[in-house]
């Protein structure tokens, strides 16, 4: 367990909530904007932001930023541990936290509620869109706004449930902005007979053409609101189920001055965590808003503000603190340098079972037991265009990599195990009756999601640390490392990036998409809310000199009569996939092609080099190649190198072959299923003739047995194997496309006397044997 252990606290609360006061089914807290040095404008703004100048009459109108009290984020935590700590307490024994966070600091407030409540009592994030794009602190290069917020939500008790389905409002819809990123020209408004013609906000426009405006306004869908904006209605679907992204409403707004939660996020907070009758305390109230609703819906109000005194008497802060993982016990502080040097000898042991080279590609599949591995590949020169892709744990293989790649590659990619706690199966159709009956699947595990013991925290925080220390050597200069996570471990992921990367080298969070519908249908057959929808990718560089060049978000928009094509420097990719839908391979995790291309696009060049260290599908690598940059890719699963190797090599051409012969007999787990695969080499003059013979209890074809077959005639790894078949199996809907093994395969020799044939097969369990056989020609 990692505990918080901050407690150096300079600061007073004042309005102290009694010891007895009701317990409350909600406690709604809106911390206020988290920022470092001189952003103090968005809390006490201006002269004539009334409530924050009479909540806090220590404040000098005009002097507002000098006494803004989250200028020093060491004293943003204390306030907001001591406020948590005050009104934990009074939860109900159903009740509900929900936070708002805003700012690349927001994981450490997990960190902190994870210690005060208990890691099980999470519940979600809730991501959320802001009226402004917070830019993180990366000198030069697109900004990539950070323009989500988070409310990270618990539940006193484990088992407690949001209500039911969602269906917010009784009358079947909601009043949305009508403004909309980009500039555009002032429009016309009839409303009640009265013509206004009002131009968009600075920067923004109108999201409708003038027509479409003329139509709502006659239908009564376009109104003012109370500050003369047009606002849009926007019909609600009935049993629309909640998940964690809220951008389907415009969730806050720049009220005076401070940033505001709509009415609409309000009520949605309100109806998802409160029922009629129950209590709810809100923490740092926006005025009367929260309040009006709540008696809407016959749910008792209360609020309570914190003043902090001390805090607020502070001039200047200390500007950007990072939470030094000292302050967490339990947690080990990093010690750079520990990687092995260029000098040393390589540290990897592994035993190389082959190699296989198909073009410019090298493939090493290894264990580890116990003999030295790679040796034969030192020498490698990462300048030229040789990829590579090996079976081994990274941090042996990384080890390895820096003998030769030292601060030489340009992108880092990774998708670690999210350790979910359900370990990842691949599931490989077997023979015919996979279509009668699906035990005839074989069921292996991919890899392994979970960890043993209860010490999570710890645990992950020791097996990634040592990781991420060699990623950031790997790194060029001017290279990137994208961190792909989700909420089990993400805010330590950060806790330990900040700490080696450096805080300063935080690009920014983007959100990408984690599931589809399929996955969402199930989510509401199951009736289960608030389901994660959102990953994080984290972005760092290496140093001051990678630069981000391009705004890589394209989103289309009506221009007049055509379409428009614009780029958005933000954080949020969820409007592409995040996981392939029509998926390539039968790995369980694969990540889509198109994030993974804009990934690429944004942060490399052609011929750059790009890798990814928990490969899995190898989708990384496949994109990489196909955008003519080099790669590397490194993962410990068998099935994942399989998976990629028959990924990268689709459409081979089976040509040459020779003696002996090999089987490869299995039982597919629970599915008793076995077969024997017969490999004969034959040497008929300088003809050689692998001939192949496969069997299985249930009928399974060839190409239900091998899913993989390569050979090296003359066993030169500078010239590489031949690939002879590869399978490409069924995969969801799809047809089945495999292909049948060739009962023969053939090589013609054009020099007699001794050659050393190597083959290398992988059954469909992805256990691989590797044969070399010589042979003497006369
Ligand atoms: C979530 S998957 C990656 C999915 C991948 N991005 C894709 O597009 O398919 C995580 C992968 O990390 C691999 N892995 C986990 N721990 C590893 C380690 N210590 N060394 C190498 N690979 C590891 C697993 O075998 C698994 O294939």
């Amino acid at each position: 367990m990692i505990r918080w252990t901050r407690c150096q606290c300079s600061m007073e609360s004042g309005n102290l909530l009694e010891p007895d006061d009701a317990r409350y089914q909600l406690i709604f807290i809106k911390t206020p904007v988290l920022r470092d040095s001189t952003a103090g404008e968005l809390f006490f703004p201006r002269d004539d932001s009334k409530t924050v100048l009479d909540q806090h009459p220590e404040n000098v109108p005009g002097r507002a930023k000098k006494v803004h009290w989250t200028q020093s984020i060491d004293h943003w935590f204390t306030c907001v541990e001591k406020t948590l700590n005050e009104a934990i307490p009074h939860l109900s024994e159903q009740g509900f936290l929900a936070i708002s966070v805003i700012g690349r600091h927001r994981h450490y407030v997990k960190l902190m509620l994870d210690d005060l409540l208990g890691e099980n009592h999470f519940m979600n994030e809730i991501f959320f869109g802001l009226p402004f794009g917070i830019r993180n602190p990366t000198p030069a290069g697109v900004p990539l706004f950070e323009i989500t917020g988070s409310l990270f939500v618990y539940k006193n008790d484990v088992d407690a449930n949001i209500n039911p389905v969602y269906n917010s409002k009784k009358s079947g819809g909601y009043w949305h902005a009508m403004d909309s990123a980009d500039p555009g020209p002032a429009k016309t408004f009839t409303i009640n007979g009265e013509k206004r013609t009002i131009p968009p906000p600075p920067g923004c426009h109108w999201k409708f053409s003038q027509d479409v405006i003329d139509e709502r306004c006659r239908n009564g869908s376009i109104r003012l609101s109370s500050t003369g904006k047009p606002q849009y209605w926007v019909k609600e679907k009935k049993g629309h189920i909640i998940d964690n992204k809220w951008f389907d409403i415009q969730a806050t707004s720049l009220g005076s001055g401070t940033l505001e939660f709509t009415n609409d996020f309000l009520e949605r907070i309100l109806l998802s965590f409160t029922s009629k009758g129950d209590n709810m305390l809100h923490v740092f109230t926006d005025p009367g808003v929260m309040e009006k609703i709540a008696r809407r819906q016959g749910v008792h109000y209360n609020e309570w503000n914190p003043v902090f005194r001390e805090i607020c008497a502070i001039e200047g802060g200390t500007g950007s603190v990072i939470m030094p993982l000292a302050c967490f016990s339990g947690a080990k502080p990093c010690n750079r340098g520990s990687v092995a040097g260029v000098a040393g000898e390589p540290t990897l042991e592994v035993h190389q079972k082959g190699g296989l080279s198909l073009a410019r590609n090298l493939f090493f599949p290894t264990e580890l037991d116990g003999c030295t591995a790679f040796e034969n590949r030192k020498g490698i020169d990462p300048d030229s265009s040789c990829n590579v892709l090996a079976r081994v744990d990274n941090l042996q293989g990384m080890k390895w990599l820096l003998n030769e790649y030292r601060g030489k590659i340009k992108l880092i990619y990774i998708d670690p195990p999210y350790f979910t706690g359900i370990d990842e199966q691949i599931h490989v159709p077997l023979g015919k009756q996979e279509y009668a009956s699906r035990g005839n699947l074989l069921n292996a595990m991919a890899f392994k999601n979970t960890m043993e013991g209860d010490d999570g925290a710890r645990q992950f925080m020791e097996w990634f640390s040592p990781r991420v220390e060699l990623m950031r050597e790997l790194l060029a200069r001017e290279g990137f490392l994208a961190v792909r996570i989700d909420y089990h471990f993400g805010h330590l992921a950060k806790l330990i990036l900040d700490e080696m990367f450096g805080e300063r080298h935080f690009i920014t969070e983007l959100l990408v998409r984690r599931i589809h519908k399929t996955v969402t249908n199930k989510a509401k057959l199951l009736q289960r809310h608030l389901i994660n929808q959102v990953d994080s990718l984290f972005l760092y560089r290496k140093s001051k000199q990678a630069i981000v060049k391009k705004c890589p978000k394209k989103v289309k928009r009506k221009n007049g009569d055509g379409i428009e094509t614009r780029y958005r420097c933000d954080n949020l990719w969820i409007d592409i996939a995040g996981y392939q839908k029509r998926k390539k391979t039968l790995y369980p995790t694969e990540n889509s092609e198109i994030l993974l291309r804009r990934v690429i696009d944004t942060f490399t060049s052609p011929g750059d080099l790009v890798a990814d260290v928990f490969n899995g599908s190898g989708t990384t690598i496949a994109i990489a190649n196909e955008m003519s940059r080099r790669w590397l890719g490194i993962d410990e699963s068998a099935f994942s190198i399989n998976e990629t190797r028959k990924r990268l090599l689709d459409g081979d051409n089976p040509t040459h072959f020779h003696e002996l012969s090999f089987t490869a007999t299995s039982a597919a787990g629970g599915n008793a299923i076995s077969w024997r695969l017969e490999c004969r080499v034959i040497t008929r003059g300088m003809n050689v003739i692998i001939r192949l013979t496969p069997e299985s209890t249930n009928g399974a074809k060839g190409s239900d047995i091998l899913d993989f077959l390569a050979v090296d005639w003359d066993n030169k790894p500078e010239r590489g194997f031949w690939c002879h078949f590869h399978s490409n199996r069924k995969i969801g809907k799809r047809k089945r496309i495999a292909r049948e093994v060739s009962d023969e395969i053939q090589h013609v020799y054009q020099e007699p006397g001794p050659h050393r044939i190597c083959i290398i097969a992988c059954n469909t369990r992805a256990e691989e044997i590797e044969l070399s056989i010589d042979i003497d020609l006369e």
